[in-house]
């Protein structure tokens, strides 16, 4: 969502906020703004846009050494210059970024409105700065902070500064992210390590509840009730070129072609191919207490939850234990039954998602055991799950997902394949499996060499408004991954069908202008395939098949051959020329690839 940066040290502020926000516009790009403070006054500059909209207003020349930058996705109040953060007190002595959402904003105003407030804002963050301002009986700025803060109901990740007191910053966190950046004689903060690499690798993430008091030397974190919670630094994993694009024309495509190295990784020390199964050391339950498990239940929003669909299929036809996915947002409302002997596994790219956050913390308040599958180390899902499988796919900044959309499910099946071997899954099984995971990486690499003919595809697809993506099984999993990286990058809309399920309904939307992709692994019901793709082309539509070699079937009008692995393992690549379509269609529409329009990279707010 938004990005929040803050510096304090002998430095200028200003350019090192500004890197900053560039580092984090992938989180939102409808504004973004900066406050910095020198000689008892801070200067501000706003904007609805583009960071580079921002520097149009010459912010880097802005003097002082203190300050905090914001980028923002909209929640209350269109985008636009007067809504853009910082918000400031009447007096402008005050400056706030935030990130969440103020429940109560409405009663806060109305009561802050009659103490003679005037707001500059529709936000409902701009509540913070008024309530600073009249709470400051010139205690220190960290309880004047925390004083204000216990009158918010909802959440937050909030930076302040004062003018008045240019040596220290304050930060809180409260369902929002928010890492502290430890350097030397001077301190950063950010809500997302990826601003904070190319200055320090050691960080420390705060907690729900905490206060921070940040100074140049050092920083205090508290409890808001002023109980000192001292805490450790960690260190990042993140170097500051993984961030770079390099030769790339977008970050999307340098994610796509990262993945051979990504999946490298994610395996990596994990395969034991002489007993036929993984070693997952993150995960602390022991043999016994896996044979335990009767069900596993798979969490996540977007790309994460359809990686969860493969993975359930995986887990549900190699460990033989009934298995499925379900978007974190729809399982945290339904009161759901949670059951002792379910395995419950958490997928997120960010590690701050926050309806996964709250499924998280819904099954363990009722007592059940989560696994996180997360990519960033020390995110907030990891910390709260306290086990589970790192991707190690290192930073994606493309908002749509797709190298940790299959490391994601390749963790999966680490973990399908070492549920099995505790179960009816034999070694030699076991061995054919690992043997295919160590060949994923080069077929990866593989397929991506072919991109111009995939390319080729997409100008067959560029012109429709509408495509249907239809598989069975995990195929149709894939089949939803593969409609949703169109949708996202391209505002092509595509929807996906249960391949059989297509003549229940859709097959009356089929027309020569409605190109349907199947996908088409030579598995036990592709003869069942080859009948819905003959269904599709008797209402005349265009087929696009992705398929493993054999003799093409004369229905399809384009298809797309990719090499047969063990057939459970199929759905990791069938995924792969989707992404580079959903890429080129994007490309020749001449869309914002790495930044769709009204998306944001992680939804850290309701
Ligand atoms: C947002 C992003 C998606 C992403 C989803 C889950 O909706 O736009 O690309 O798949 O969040 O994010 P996570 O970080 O939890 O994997």
């Amino acid at each position: 969502m938004c990005g929040i940066v803050g510096y304090v040290g002998k430095r200028q502020a200003a350019p090192i906020l500004l890197q900053g926000l560039h580092r984090l516009e992938y989180r939102g790009y409808d504004s973004a703004g900066i406050a910095v403070g020198s000689k008892g006054k801070l200067r501000i500059a706003k904007r609805k846009g583009r960071v580079r909209e921002l520097d149009a207003l010459q912010p880097q020349k802005f003097k002082g050494t203190f300050g905090i930058a914001h980028t923002r996705w909209a929640s209350h109040g269109e985008p636009s210059d007067r809504n853009a953060h910082p918000h400031c007190d009447a007096t402008g002595r005050y400056a706030v970024v935030h990130n969440g959402i103020v429940e109560n904003a409405a009663a806060l105003r109305a009561q802050l409105t009659e103490r003679g407030c005037i707001f500059a804002s529709d936000t409902d963050s701009e509540v913070f700065a008024h309530l600073i301002a009249f709470a400051d009986d010139g205690s220190p700025l960290e309880s004047v902070v925390a004083s204000a803060l216990r009158r918010i109901v909802g959440a937050y990740g909030i930076a302040v500064i004062d003018a008045q007191r240019p040596d220290t910053l304050v930060v809180a966190r409260n369902g929002s992210p928010l890492v502290l950046g430890i350097g030397d004689g001077e301190m950063f903060f950010a809500s997302d390590p990826a601003a904070l690499v190319r200055h320090t690798t050691s960080v420390l993430h705060l907690d729900d509840g905490e206060i921070a008091s940040v100074h140049a030397d050092g920083y205090e974190t508290r409890t808001l009730d002023g109980a000192a919670t001292n805490k450790p630094a960690s260190t990042l994993p993140w170097k500051d070129e993984a961030f770079d694009k390099g030769a790339f024309a977008h970050y999307m495509r340098k994610e796509i072609a990262e993945q051979p190295e990504a999946v490298r990784r994610a395996l990596s020390g994990r395969l034991d191919r002489r007993f036929g199964t993984t070693h997952l050391g993150g995960i602390q339950l022991a043999a016994r207490d896996l044979l335990d498990v009767r069900r596993v239940k798979i969490l996540g929003c977007g790309a994460a939850y359809l990686a969860g669909a493969i993975g359930a299929h995986l887990i549900e036809t190699l460990a033989r234990l009934p298995a499925d996915a379900e978007p974190a947002s729809e399982f945290r409302y339904r009161n759901a039954v949670i059951e002792r002997d379910t395995l419950y596994i958490a997928v997120s790219q960010s590690g701050e998602t926050f309806d996964t956050l709250a499924a998280v913390q819904e099954i363990k308040r009722k007592g059940g055991r989560v696994l996180g599958v997360v990519n960033v180390v020390g995110s907030t899902i990891a910390r709260e799950c306290g086990q589970g499988i790192y991707l190690h796919a290192g930073p994606e900044v493309s908002v749509v997902s797709t190298k940790t959309f299959t490391c994601s499910a390749v963790a999966l099946a680490l973990l399908a394949i070492h549920l099995g071997r505790l179960r009816d899954l034999s070694v030699a099984r076991g061995a054919r499996l690992i043997e295919a995971l160590q060949a994923l990486p080069e077929h990866i690499a593989a397929i991506l060499d072919r991109e111009p003919e995939i390319a080729r595809l997409a100008e067959y697809m560029m012109d429709a408004e509408h495509a249907f993506y239809v598989g069975r099984g995990a195929g149709y999993a894939v089949a939803m991954e593969g409609a949703l990286k169109l949708k996202e990058v391209s505002y092509l809309h595509a929807e996906a069908y249960p391949a059989s399920e297509l003549k229940h309904g859709p097959l009356a939307l089929i027309s020569p202008q409605t190109p349907t992709v199947v996908v088409l692994p030579r598995d036990d019901l592709f003869a069942k395939n080859i009948s819905t793709v003959e269904e599709v082309k008797a209402r005349g539509g265009p087929v696009i098949a992705i398929t493993h070699p054999g003799e093409a079937s004369t229905a399809f009008d384009r298809s797309f051959e990719i090499p047969a692995l063990e057939p459970e393992l199929d759905p990791l690549l069938l995924n792969i020329p989707l992404q580079l379509l959903a890429y080129h269609v994007a490309l020749q529409r001449g869309t914002n690839i790495d930044q769709p329009r009204n998306l944001a990279k992680a939804l850290t707010v309701e």
